[in-house]
């Protein structure tokens, strides 16, 4: 269906985040991108796609229809982090939903997977990104949802808080050994950070949980997992993605954007109104148990 007729038709329905404003930093592409979607379907008034991607994302802005626009934005910068969150509440007057989906996945090699050969650079490039960027996500996301701490309960006063804010953490960082050293640290701190956070912004009246993500074939995934299996030719690109669908535990299900992006519609609407400091593990059970692989003797034949 062409984009213009999709948003129209959304639009006149109901949803769970009707009227609000959202920031999605990393919005371009993946699960950022399956998330502002979600919130327009879901009756958003407004999605800003923040991302340092400028060729994708205006192209993605106007994919997702009119509600969408994009604002350029390194989350490693912190002036330009604030500077999209400024734009924000320039246009709209204010910032509901903020979510921290940009983030990187960095080499994989030695240098990112075996301590003794670490790079610390390297680390300090991811983690700039991913914890560095989160951070200032949640910092200039409070500072407009609860402008000033000296007010007490800073939120709409109806109880559901003066904002929401959500950062894409990952299962690399619920257990150890799923991703390089880099990335698997960011991913637990960005789980730290949220749990910080909220000790403060609770009393703000602003929300801010996690995501835990399964792995998903987003460009960032089919990439890393390309690299592993030796640097398939694009013609190969569809197959990898298949045998990422194809990892999961849980029968009958497969872990898609779409699931990443109605977790993320909860914590951003009023259903989650009491939710803080949680961090959603969206992973079909998969960190949740270890099978011990018993060896329960064979049934000899008859
Ligand atoms: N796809 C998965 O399986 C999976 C699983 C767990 C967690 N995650 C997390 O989800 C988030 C989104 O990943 P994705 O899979 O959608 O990847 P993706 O590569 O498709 O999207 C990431 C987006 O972030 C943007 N970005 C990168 N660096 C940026 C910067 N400095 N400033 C602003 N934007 C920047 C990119 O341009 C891109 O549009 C990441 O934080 C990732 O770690 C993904």
């Amino acid at each position: 269906m062409a984009g213009g007729d999709r948003w129209l038709s959304a639009a006149a329905n109901k949803g769970r985040l009707e009227g609000k404003i959202a920031l999605v930093t990393g919005g371009a592409s993946g699960l950022g991108k399956a998330a502002a979607h979600e919130f327009i379907q879901e009756g958003a008034h407004a999605v800003i796609l923040a991302d340092i991607n400028s060729k994708l994302g205006p192209e993605m802005a106007h994919e997702l229809g009119p509600k969408a626009h994009f604002v350029h934005c390194d989350v490693a910068v912190e002036d330009s982090l604030a500077a999209a969150v400024d734009a924000a509440v320039a246009r709209h007057g204010r910032l509901d939903v903020m979510l921290n989906s940009a983030g990187v996945v960095g080499p994989l090699s030695p240098a990112t997977s075996q301590l003794a050969s670490l790079d610390l650079d390297q680390f300090d490039a991811v983690m700039s990104v991913n914890v560095r960027g989160t951070l200032a996500g949640i910092k200039h996301a409070t500072r407009v949802m609860a402008p000033s701490p000296a007010i007490a309960g800073a939120g709409d006063g109806d109880g559901t808080g003066g904002g929401s804010i959500i950062c894409m953490a990952s299962i690399s960082g619920v257990l150890g050994g799923l991703g390089t050293y880099p990335y698997s640290v960011s991913k637990f701190a960005i789980a730290g950070v949220v749990k910080a956070a909220a000790a403060e912004l609770s009393r703000l009246g602003v929300r801010v949980n996690a995501i835990s993500p399964y792995a998903v074939p987003t460009p960032m995934v089919v990439g890393q997992f390309s690299t592993m299996l030796g640097g398939p030719t694009v013609a190969d690109e569809a197959q990898v993605a298949a045998m990422i669908r194809g990892l999961g535990e849980l029968r009958g299900a497969t872990c898609e954007a779409v699931d990443i992006a109605k977790a993320a519609v909860y914590l951003a609407s009023d259903d989650a109104k009491y939710v803080s400091g949680h961090n959603l593990v969206v992973d079909g059970g998969f960190t949740s148990y270890k099978n011990m692989n018993l060896p329960f003797p064979t049934k000899q034949q008859e």
